[in-house]
């Protein structure tokens, strides 16, 4: 038997009520509701996505079918594994593959995995680190790497901006790019509040996000050497819009809309690059990259973004993520 948060239909859920369309709760569940994937782990730590905080909260768009466990990030050590690849002992990191969505996540003192999209957990880090980064932070990761891969050069008049940068992907991202020596510019919708968070994660300007969302034109002054955009809508577009001449925008979110309305100018007077990032269905090379840049980060930087809640604490924290009472990432300790 395991404990777990699984998520089920909500009976009382009709359209058009209040209800949530799920509900979430701890359950002891059997090996049987596992699944039959070739590697068994034992699940010591998860972390509160956007997307879990969607989940435990009930929302639709995220669990597609039900009972199902929810957590979209595991970090634990291989108990079983029909898998050659993997032993008993081994640590491993999980992020995305439809856990939560469509097969059972890691808020479970055991899960059942495929083998082929693990990473072995970096020599450098801790278990509870890798969840503090987790999807968020990986995500951020292959970000970077894309803006890398691109050309990325900052100087302090055109920094890389960062968008929804006290989130879970903007704040990793934000470290990683100072932590290279980019200049950083943060967006926020809490400048006052948070502008100090930033500012110590290495973020040398912080923008209000009234800013972006107040800017108008399809070709703007060129202000940001390249941007990672976890936003959306008017932000993105006034990003693009900001950006120099080749420069590239790497977006990964819809945290304020999931509606581009923009025009082309920018991709076809300024040659900006609009790259898509998704980690879910990431190749496996993809996913060691990302890590492999992660490791680099001091363990320091990343408990600094980071608090710990026990498997029950998750509930509260999802709905504070909801509620815009989070900044930084937050940790399941599964086992707590
Ligand atoms: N593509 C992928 O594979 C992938 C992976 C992970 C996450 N994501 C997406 O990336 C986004 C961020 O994820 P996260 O885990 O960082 O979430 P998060 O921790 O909730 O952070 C989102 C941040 O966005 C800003 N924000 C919130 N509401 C906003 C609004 N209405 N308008 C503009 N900005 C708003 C806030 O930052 P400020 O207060 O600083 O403005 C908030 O801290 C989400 O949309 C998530 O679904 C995508």
């Amino acid at each position: 038997m395991a404990r777990a948060i699984v998520i089920r239909s909500n009976p009382a859920y009709e359209r058009g009520s209040d209800q949530p369309v799920n509900t979430a709760a701890i359950e002891e569940v059997d090996e049987a509701f596992l699944g039959d994937d070739p590697v068994l782990v034992e699940v010591s730590h998860s972390s509160i996505n956007y997307k879990d905080a969607m989940a435990l909260t009930g929302l639709p768009g995220i669990v597609r079918k039900t009972p199902l466990i929810g957590g979209i990030d595991l970090v634990g050590t291989v108990k079983e594994s029909a898998d050659p690849n993997w032993k008993p002992g081994d640590q491993v990191i999980l992020n995305g593959i439809g856990m939560s969505e469509s097969r059972n996540g890691a808020f479970s003192e055991l899960a059942r995995v495929p083998g082929d999209r693990l990473v072995a957990l970096p020599e450098s880090m801790t278990a509870a680190r890798a969840a503090a980064i987790g999807t968020a932070g990986y995500t951020a990761a292959l970000c970077v790497l894309r803006l890398g891969h691109a050309g990325l050069e900052t100087t302090q008049d055109r920094p890389v901006l960062v968008t929804g940068a006290t989130g879970g992907v903007g704040s990793v991202a934000t470290l990683l790019l100072a932590a290279a020596g980019h200049h950083v510019a943060a967006l926020t919708g809490r400048p006052g509040e948070l502008g100090g968070y930033l500012h110590e994660l290495g973020a040398e300007q912080i923008i209000d996000r009234a800013e972006l969302l107040d800017a108008k034109g399809a070709l703007q002054k060129q202000r940001w050497s390249g941007v990672i955009d976890t936003v959306g809508g008017e932000v993105l577009v006034n990003a693009l819009a900001q950006t120099v001449y080749s420069g590239t925008v790497a977006a990964c979110g819809l945290a304020g809309s999931p509606k581009l309305p923009g025009t082309v100018m920018p991709f076809i007077l300024r040659n900006v690059t609009l790259a898509g990032v998704d980690s879910v269905e990431a190749p496996v090379e993809a996913r060691r990259e990302a890590w492999a840049l992660l490791a680099e980060l001091p363990g320091e930087r990343i408990d600094a973004i980071s608090s710990t809640v026990p498997l029950s604490g998750a509930f509260q924290a999802a709905k504070d993520l909801m509620g815009h009472r989070l900044h930084g990432r937050v940790v399941v300790d599964v086992r707590a």
